[in-house]
């Protein structure tokens, strides 16, 4: 599936300084480096890893090795709402592929996509996050739903949207 990163700019802060001082020469430093950038920043933006690569010397292809690699990691920027619609076995079986795609039409977001144009959503398919007996489960902004249906998903949105 092929996917558009969104890029933007964000500042080289005096957070960032401290964050590579702190962390350069110990081992395993870049996993911290970026848990600290992705906490400072809400993700790792493009710029910032660039940055990181040129200061330590580090090729950027190893950083993006590491920053993909781990599932934690966004490579961009967070939408206002986040919604994620658990497709593992228990939920596939109730039919959250239904209420995955009423949720796409009723955010305006395209399949293969992951964000809404104006950023307001973004939408993740997630595995299993051990709520099962609640089939099919979501969550909206991290509040876990459970035996959503398709009819349920414009209220939803319209009640949890920030
Ligand atoms: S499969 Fe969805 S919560 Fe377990």
């Amino acid at each position: 599936m092929s996917k558009t990163l969104n890029y933007q700019e964000e500042p080289i802060t005096e957070a960032l300084h401290s964050i590579i001082e702190r962390w350069k020469d110990e081992e395993g430093n870049l996993i911290m480096i970026f848990h600290a950038i992705q906490k400072e920043y809400g993700y790792v933006p493009r710029n910032v890893a660039i940055f990181v690569s040129e200061t330590l010397s580090i090729p950027l292809a190893r950083i993006y090795e590491i920053t993909t690699f781990y599932n934690y990691f966004n490579l961009e920027p967070p939408a206002e709402n986040t919604i994620a619609v658990c497709m593992g076995t228990a939920c596939y079986l109730k039919g959250a592929e239904d209420v995955l795609n009423a949720f796409r039409k009723e955010v305006s977001i395209k399949a293969g996509e992951h964000y809404s144009e104006d950023r307001k959503y973004k939408i993740e398919e997630i595995r299993c996050i051990g709520c099962c007996g609640l089939a099919p489960v979501i969550t909206f902004n991290e509040e876990i739903i459970g035996r959503v249906t398709a009819a349920d998903v414009a209220s939803i949105v319209k009640e949890k949207s920030k």
